[in-house]
């Protein structure tokens, strides 16, 4: 091992290979461990390689179908990829308590996205506010020029929107160019038209343009689904109510609104992932949109009707795309939404929706009863008999009896399966 100089010239332009090489050389990583990072899994290193720099191997993590989703009257199986444990477990439950009435109803806007141009140094920030609106049509007709397969397809820049904003280093005038991205993400055709328009606006305004950007506080591109729950199929009112006040907390405590949206972004993320979508524009305008109030609340209400049944809503922002991407380079992302068979991505948005509010519900449902641990520690002990290396049954029978024992670590689990194993052959 040497000593470590993390400046590494054209490291990008290495192989793979030689590439891991050099931080073997650098690290404590044995052979071993170097096969294991260039197994790739279901991707081909060589689009590993070309969807991001400087790959060293692949990654995997596990592919899951939460089953029982009934929405908008129809059946889905959901693929999900998320590393913790109970996730899609839950989801399936929820899921299974909300197939009356047409399942969980979700609907989701057109695909419209934002763009923001940043102009500073103008003199009269309310003047150039005007110029900017009074160039109206040039200035769609620019941006739509840069994309014209968007705008055959109906979509491209449909509207021009100017605010003034205060900032410590003085106004700032943001011009936002709404865009219909249709099936896409967006961020791609949407950078581009603001990038067009930089130029165009500070010759109009004699002003200086820094940023031309996305913005991912997608707010007019918002999913809403709902979702009846009977009480029966619950349990009891008790459980309404109990959820009703979960909600109640997050609605007014942001402490606990963002560990409730992050149940949310549970599901939202983990289909996300299947489908290789853009995760973290996803979270950035979640969280983005709870706060567009000035004070950050929760995404979803959970209401009781005259009935004693549970009334859920969710509302947030949900930019998906089914073309363009990682969508389009990885070979999973397909599978995935080929199991899920969306046509559009506002079919994709409105899934999404639905499965952020059913594993919404999983948590303050499992929350305000019997808490989460239980399920988890089951799981959890589950995990940790495999590692102990059960196998079959006994993975259950370990993993009960570390449970019992109050006593879920691998050491445990190898003593008991040292046990088991002994008295099996006692017993043969
Ligand atoms: C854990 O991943 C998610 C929860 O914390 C969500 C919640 O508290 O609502 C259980």
């Amino acid at each position: 091992m040497s000593v470590l100089n993390s400046r590494i010239p054209k490291f990008y332009k290495k192989s793979i290979e030689e590439r891991l090489n050099i931080v073997k050389e650098y690290t404590e990583l044995s052979s071993e461990e170097c096969n294991l990072l260039l197994k790739f899994g279901n991707l081909d290193p060589k689009i590993a390689d070309a969807m991001i720099e400087n790959v060293v191997g692949g990654m995997s993590y596990p592919f899951a179908i939460a089953v029982n989703f009934k929405i908008n009257y129809k059946d889905y199986l959901v693929p999900m990829v998320i590393e913790e444990s109970s996730v899609v477990a839950a989801a399936s439950n929820a899921a299974k308590v909300m197939r009356r009435d047409g399942g969980i109803h979700s609907h989701a806007t057109d695909s419209i996205m934002i763009g923001q141009i940043q102009l500073v140094n103008v003199r009269n920030p309310f003047y150039a506010k005007h110029l900017i609106l009074e160039y109206r049509e040039e200035l769609l007709k620019i941006a739509n020029e840069q994309d014209p397969i968007l705008v055959n397809l109906g979509g491209g820049a449909k509207d021009i929107e100017v605010r003034v904003v205060d900032s410590r280093i003085g106004p700032m005038v943001v011009t936002h160019l709404i865009v219909d991205v249709k099936d896409a993400m967006g961020a791609n055709a949407v950078n581009t038209m603001v990038e067009a328009l930089g130029p165009v606006i500070e010759d109009l305004t004699r002003g200086k343009v820094y940023l031309r950007i996305i913005s991912n506080l997608a707010d007019k591109r918002l999913v809403r689904s709902y979702v009846k729950v009977y009480k029966e199929d619950i349990g009891s009112e008790e459980v309404v109510d109990g959820v009703v006040a979960a909600s109640a907390f997050a609605e007014a405590d942001p402490y606990r609104a963002a560990t409730h949206n992050k149940g949310i972004m549970n599901g939202v993320i983990a289909v996300a992932l299947a489908t290789g979508q853009d995760h973290r524009a996803l979270e950035a305008g979640a969280h983005a949109y709870a706060a567009r109030f000035g004070r950050y609340t929760s995404l979803s209400r959970w209401e009781k009707d005259g009935d004693g049944n549970l009334i859920g809503t969710l509302e947030m922002p949900m930019a998906v795309g089914i073309i363009g991407g990682a969508v389009k380079v990885h070979p999973i992302a397909k599978i995935a939404l080929k199991i899920l068979g969306v046509k559009t991505a506002k079919e994709l948005a409105e899934i999404m929706g639905a499965v952020g509010l059913a594993q919404n519900f999983a948590a303050l449902r499992a929350l305000a009863t019997e808490g989460i641990q239980k399920g988890h520690m089951k799981l959890h002990a589950r995990n940790i008999a495999i590692m102990a290396g059960a196998e079959g049954e006994l993975i259950d029978m370990i993993a009960n009896r570390m449970i019992e024992e109050g006593r879920i670590r691998f050491d445990r689990a190898k003593e008991l399966l040292e046990e088991y194993i002994k008295s099996r052959d006692l017993s043969i």
